[in-house]
C-alpha cells in the first residue's frame, strides 16, 4: 500500500479529551489534516483537581457521534471515502478507551471499513511524522504527558525499544500535583509554567531524583515530598514565593530531563550505531513547555542532535495523531478485527510482535 493516497478517521478518548480527525496523505506523500476536532472536558473535571473517569466516559458517550458527524461534514466526505477507521485502544482510562474503540468498531462495522486498533503511545511516537513524513527511522523519543514519562528508540512503525520509563510519577502529574499543592489551578502544566516566569529557579535545592545514575529511568515522587515540604514551611505563602517554588520545581525537572536524554543519546548510539540519524523528538503535552524545550534545544545543540517538537495542539492529546498512525499502520498492512480489545495497560514495546508477524 505505498504509493496510494490514504483517508483515515482517527478516534482519541483515553483521558479527558474526545477528539476526533481525518487525514489524508497523498500518493505523492504530502498530508493534509482534513479536520481535526478537539473537545476538552477541562472544565468538567477542574472542580475536582484532576481527571475523574466516570465523568469522562460519560462525557465521551454525549460527545463522540457529534464529532464524528462534524468531522466528516468538514472534510466533505463520505464515509465511503474512507480508507480505514483508528481508534485508540489503550492504554489509558478504560472506560473512555471501551467508548471511542467501540464507536470506531460501529462505524467500520456499518461501512465496512477496516479497523485500526492503536496504541495511543504510538499515536504520540509518530506525530513528528505526521508533520514531517521525510522524517526518517530510526530516531529518539521523549514521551513527556500526564500518564508518561519515557525515552524510546523509534525503530519503525511497531518497532520500539524503551530506553527508561518512570518509576513512580508521570512528569505531567508532577506538575499537576505541584500546581494542585500550591493552589494554582488545573491543568498544572501551564499553571506552573506561567508562574515560573516571575520566580528564581536557585531559591530552593529541590533534589534532582537518578541525575548521575546509570540509565534512563525517571523518578518523580522524591521532588513532589521536596515541594511539599518547601511549601508547608512557609508560614504563608506570597506570589513571590508560590513563583520561587514553581521555578526552582522546573529547573529541578528540567535538569533531570537534560541528565536522562543525554544518557539516552549514548544508549541510542549504542543500540541504532553510531550512523543512525541523529533526530531527537519530543511528543506528549509536557512537551508544550517552552522553558523544557529551550533546555532541551541547547542539549541537542552539544549534542549534534536535530530536535522536533510537533506544534503544541498536535503535543497534547488529538484525533490526528491517531489518524495518521492508523495510516502508517495501514501501510504496512497492520490492520485488526472487530474483536479487537480496550486495554488500560499497554506497552508500546509489545507491539514489536505483533509487527513481525505482520511482516513475515
Ligand atoms: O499528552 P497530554 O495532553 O495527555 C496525556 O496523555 O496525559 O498531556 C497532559 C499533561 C498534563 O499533565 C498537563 O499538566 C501537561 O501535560 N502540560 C504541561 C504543559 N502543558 C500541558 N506541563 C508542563 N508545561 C506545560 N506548558
Ligand atoms: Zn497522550
Amino acid at each position: 500500500m505505498s504509493a496510494q493516497s490514504l483517508t483515515v478517521l482517527g478516534i482519541e478518548s483515553s483521558c479527558d479529551e474526545s477528539a476526533v480527525a481525518i487525514v489524508e496523505q497523498t500518493a505523492a506523500g504530502a498530508v493534509h489534516i482534513r479536520a481535526n476536532l478537539v473537545l476538552s472536558q477541562l472544565d468538567q473535571h477542574r472542580p475536582y483537581g484532576g481527571v475523574v473517569p466516570e465523568i469522562a466516559a460519560r462525557a465521551h458517550v454525549e460527545h463522540l457521534d457529534g464529532l464524528v458527524r462534524q468531522a466528516m461534514d468538514e472534510a466533505r466526505l463520505d464515509y465511503e471515502k474512507l480508507d480505514a477507521v483508528a481508534a485508540t485502544a489503550g492504554p489509558g482510562l478504560i472506560g473512555g478507551v471501551i467508548v471511542g474503540l467501540m464507536t470506531g468498531k460501529g462505524i467500520a462495522f456499518s461501512h465496512d471499513k477496516p479497523l485500526i486498533a492503536v496504541n495511543h503511545l504510538e499515536g504520540h511516537a509518530l506525530t513528528a511524522r505526521l508533520i514531517d513524513p521525510a522524517l526518517p527511522f530510526p530516531y529518539l523519543l521523549l514521551l513527556i504527558s500526564g500518564g508518561h514519562c519515557q525515552l524510546l528508540i523509534v525503530h519503525h512503525v511497531g518497532h520500539y525499544t524503551r530506553l527508561g520509563t518512570t518509576m513512580d510519577d508521570a512528569i505531567g502529574e508532577a506538575f499537576d500535583k505541584t500546581a494542585k499543592l500550591m493552589g494554582l489551578g488545573y491543568p498544572g502544566g501551564p499553571a506552573v509554567e506561567q508562574a515560573a516566569i516571575q520566580g528564581d529557579p536557585r531559591r530552593f535545592d529541590f533534589p534532582r531524583p537518578l541525575a548521575g545514575r546509570p540509565g534512563c529511568d525517571f523518578s518523580f515522587s522524591g521532588l513532589k515530598t521536596a515541594v511539599r515540604q518547601a511549601y508547608e514551611g512557609l508560614a504563608s505563602a506570597s506570589a513571590q514565593d508560590l513563583a520561587d517554588i514553581a521555578a526552582s520545581f522546573q529547573a529541578a525537572v528540567g535538569d533531570v530531563l537534560v541528565d536522562r536524554c543525554s544518557r539516552a543519546f549514548d544508549a541510542y548510539a549504542e543500540t541504532a550505531g553510531v550512523g543512525a540519524p541523529r533526530h531527537f523528538v519530543m511528543a506528549g503535552g509536557v512537551a508544550a513547555n517552552a522553558a523544557l524545550r529551550a533546555r532541551l534545544h541547547t542539549l541537542c545543540m552539544e549534542h549534534d542532535y536535530k530536535l522536533m517538537a510537533p506544534p503544541m495542539a498536535l503535543c497534547t492529546d488529538n484525533g490526528a495523531m491517531i489518524a495518521w498512525a492508523g495510516i502508517e499502520r495501514l501501510r504496512q498492512g497492520l490492520v485488526d478485527d472487530l474483536g479487537a480489545v480496550p486495554r488500560a495497560r499497554w506497552p508500546l514495546e509489545s507491539l514489536n510482535e505483533t509487527a513481525r508477524s505482520a511482516s513475515s
